[in-house]
């Protein structure tokens, strides 16, 4: 028999089953707390909660360990397309040649957004938010496949769907930012792979051939792999939490999408650059800075910081701090702000306020330097982040779509309003 336990309760006590995870991660299965004493679980924010089981992605948040079906976040990020990552969180193994080449190549066959589409971003200002536009756009798109709103999917139906997902994100991103820059949208070529293709489609214009360089799209490469999964954060948990309800692929990815555009979520990308630029603006006292963050009084977050599974150094942020000095050193960039980035990191290491709290650098803190390095502006940061993203959601909502005992998600609370009382006529209130 499993671990038992135990809890009592004015005096009685009830029992538990555990589960062990196949890293040995414990919990406790609660799911009949309720129902054997009528008390519910109170954790605002879940940072206790298990919300399912999955097989998808590893974290070890304490030894700074991040896998994706297993396979360590290092070696995927050295030697993995994009695309093959994708295969492999939503298909648990990685594709052969054969696999690979067919799912890529849907990839190209797919990449293109319907035409009416195009005609959306003409009803938004040159000023809104890329998030804000592709989540509509996302959204946008279940209108035009109907078989989504099959509660049945058949395999075929949800890879299509999935290739189709994946592959028009970036279009659309790249159109939104077209748009805002008022030049005319660049298509996607049949000829280029996923990277290069949204790289073209961003970069060239009538009067201008944009070479893709391999440093360049490498960098690319190993951001995407980086960002394609990270189990059950709030993005994804959004996502699972909008599909429990069976709602269609698009529309919880949608809700994905806008609950990773939070400064404390993927939006914290952005915020970092401009935090740097603040910096920078006034005068580059990083020290300053500091004693601004650790005086409480402010407000102020050393955004790219901090993590809540992560009190260790973010893997992610190990490799990405490596690759930004790669891209820099290749292009021949000196950027003031990667300067103010790697004081800032130095400072708050040694710094009791950091130390004491175990904060570290996490993804965001590097990344907006590669995309500064690159040309994308800093209001889109978020959106690189959701494409890649983009991966993991489908993996995530496959996973809880296929679960035998899927219930919707439904968390309970602790009422604290008034307890019942009468209506009082217009009349008679004062
Ligand atoms: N700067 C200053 N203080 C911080 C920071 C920070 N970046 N992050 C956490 N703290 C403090 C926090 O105020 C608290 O202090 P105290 O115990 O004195 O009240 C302590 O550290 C613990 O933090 P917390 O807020 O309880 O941690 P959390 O798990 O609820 O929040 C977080 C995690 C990521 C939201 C938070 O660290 C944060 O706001 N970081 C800055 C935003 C950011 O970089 N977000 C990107 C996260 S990685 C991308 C992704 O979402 O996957």
């Amino acid at each position: 028999m499993g671990d038992i336990a135990k809890i009592i309760l004015n005096g009685n006590e009830y029992e538990f089953p555990v589960l062990t995870g196949t890293e040995q991660e414990k919990a406790i299965d609660m799911r009949t707390l309720r129902l054997k004493t009528g008390y519910i679980a109170f954790d605002p924010g879940y940072a206790n909660v298990g919300s399912c089981q999955s097989a998808i992605t590893f974290i070890d948040g304490d030894k700074g360990i991040l896998r994706y079906r297993g396979i360590p976040i290092e070696q995927l990020a050295e030697h993995a397309s994009f695309v093959e990552v994708a295969y492999l969180l939503i298909y648990g193994e990685l594709p052969n040649e054969k696999e690979l080449n067919k799912w890529s190549a849907e990839f190209t066959e797919h990449s293109m957004i319907h035409e009416d589409m195009k005609n959306f971003f003409d009803g938004y200002p040159a000023g809104g938010h890329p998030m804000g536009i592709l989540s509509a756009m996302v959204c946008s798109l279940s209108a035009y496949y109907p078989e989504l709103e099959r509660v049945e999917l058949t395999s075929m139906d949800f890879r299509r769907i999935s290739v189709e997902l994946i592959s028009k994100v970036r279009t659309i991103a790249a159109f939104s930012y077209k748009k805002k820059i008022g030049e005319p949208f660049v298509y996607p070529r049949s000829d280029l792979k996923y990277i290069p293709n949204f790289l073209n489609m961003m970069f060239s214009s009538p009067n201008r051939v944009y070479e893709v360089q391999d440093c360049v799209a490498n960098a690319l490469r190993t951001l995407f792999v980086l960002h394609a999964d990270h189990e059950q954060n709030c993005g994804t948990s959004s996502v699972r939490m909008v599909g429990s309800s069976l709602a269609n692929l698009y529309a919880s990815v949608s809700a994905g999408i806008c609950a990773l555009w939070g400064p404390l979520h993927g939006g914290a990308n952005q915020r970092v650059t401009e935090m740097l630029q603040s910096i920078q603006q006034s005068g580059g006292d990083v020290a300053h800075f500091i004693t601004q963050v650790k005086d409480r009084k402010n407000n102020t977050k050393l955004m790219g910081f901090g993590h809540r599974v992560y009190k260790n150094y973010d893997p992610r942020a190990k490799i990405i701090k490596q690759r930004t000095d790669v891209l820099l050193n290749k292009l021949g960039i000196h950027d003031p702000l990667l300067e103010i980035a790697l004081k800032l990191e130095e400072a708050a290491l040694k710094d009791s306020f950091f130390v004491e709290r175990k904060l570290y650098p996490n993804v965001d803190f590097y990344s907006g330097i590669i995309y500064r390095a690159i040309g994308i502006p800093v209001d889109m940061a978020p959106v690189m982040f959701a494409m890649a993203r983009m991966a993991g959601w489908i993996a995530h909502w496959k996973e809880m779509r296929d679960e035998a005992d899927l219930r919707i998600s439904r968390p309970r609370q602790v009422y604290v309003g008034h307890q019942q009382r009468d209506f009082i006529p217009m009349e008679k209130r004062g």
